[in-house]
């Protein structure tokens, strides 16, 4: 059995300048500052600047993470970027931020898993190392989902930010790194939460751009059950993988989509919200995104520390969910 002990050595995040707050929204939906912040905890939310693509937000917080691993762009071996909102459909956003930080020793993919795509990046990129096949890999979680937001939905608009968080892969000294991992999916709930046209099926037509059919289609309330459910389920089982429990976590570090869902996997756990990374008021639900920036600003901020248990954990359309414990190491 391979004993290689694999986790992050770097990290970085970038989130546009461009803030949109709760009482700019009300100028634009049907909705109020007060009900935003009570439902869903988001007071302001970051937007890209026009000529910004999810590649631009991808490359600055790879340079980042690659600076903080003291690392060059040609030591990588891999990059993939987790996306609901790539460039194009194809060719993989990866592709783009490869030449744009020119790795030109790395090969490069895209992960669609939605919310879930940075752990399901992590966790796919991790293996690369275990096996042996590459030493570094770069793993982006980035999004522009204001590029799919349909401004006048109040169902969806006041959910979703902008930003990027990237994360370098390597070996570390025995016992820290990635010690257990869950992955999940239940494509039967894909209708839940999902952009219905500008692909094979539902082509881009005058007719489905009017019916605003390239836009984020979300029931609420069912991807609400969804995530109070299996948030606390995919933590336990990735805890069990690592022969950890609950209260070994020094530092749960969620999905940033909703601020009663965290409330509800902290319960779940048993967890007291002092160790609960949270940053949604901030951002907003930046998908891809979230994980890696909450995680970057826990660390920067010094708040986790080497040896602290970190327990990463999310979910989103497909649906999918992931999580992983991690015994950091800086
Ligand atoms: O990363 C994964 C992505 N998605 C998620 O995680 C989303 C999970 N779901 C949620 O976070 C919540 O379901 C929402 C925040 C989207 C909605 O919150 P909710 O508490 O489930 O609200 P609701 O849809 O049940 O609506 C409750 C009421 C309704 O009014 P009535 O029918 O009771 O009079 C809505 O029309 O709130 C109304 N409402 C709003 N009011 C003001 C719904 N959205 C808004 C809004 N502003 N933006």
């Amino acid at each position: 059995m391979n004993k290689k002990c694999v986790g992050i050595i770097g990290l970085g995040s970038y989130v546009p300048q461009k803030i949109m707050t709760n009482k700019d929204l009300e100028q634009i939906m049907d909705t109020s500052d007060q009900w935003i912040v009570e439902r869903t905890g988001i007071h302001e939310r970051r937007v890209a600047a026009a000529n910004e693509s999810t590649s631009d937000l991808a490359t600055k917080a790879a340079r980042k993470a690659l600076e903080d691993a003291k690392l060059s762009a040609a030591e990588i071996d891999l990059i993939i970027v987790a996306t609901a909102s790539p460039d194009m459909t194809f060719p993989a956003t990866a592709c783009v931020v490869q030449d744009n930080i020119k790795a030109i020793n790395a090969a490069a993919f895209d992960i669609s898993a939605v919310c879930s795509g940075f752990l399901y990046a992590l966790i796919t990129g991790s293996q690369f190392i275990k096996t042996g096949m590459y030493r570094k890999v770069l793993v982006i979680g980035a999004e522009t989902l204001s590029r799919f937001t349909d401004w006048s939905d109040r169902n969806t608009g006041m959910l979703f930010g902008d930003g990027a968080g990237a994360a370098v892969l390597g070996e570390t000294p025995e016992g820290y790194g990635i010690l257990g991992v869950d992955l999940g999916a239940d494509g039967g709930g894909a209708e839940l939460l999902k952009i219905p046209a500008g692909g094979s099926r539902h082509p881009a037509t005058n007719e489905t751009i009017l019916q605003k059919q390239h836009f984020i289609h979300m029931n609420g309330n069912e991807v609400f059950k969804f995530a109070v459910k299996v948030m606390g389920e995919t933590i336990l089982k990735a805890l069990k993988n690592a022969n950890l429990a609950a209260s070994d976590i020094t530092y749960l570090v969620p999905h940033q989509a909703n601020i009663r869902i965290i409330h509800s996997a902290a319960k779940r756990l048993g967890m007291p919200m002092e160790k609960v990374v949270v940053n949604i008021n901030k951002y907003g639900n930046t998908s891809a995104a979230s994980i890696p920036i909450a995680l970057d600003e826990a660390v920067k901020s010094g708040a986790i520390q080497s040896g602290d248990i970190v327990a990463l954990a999310g979910f989103g359309g497909g649906l999918t969910w992931a999580s992983s414990i991690i015994k950091w190491c800086k």
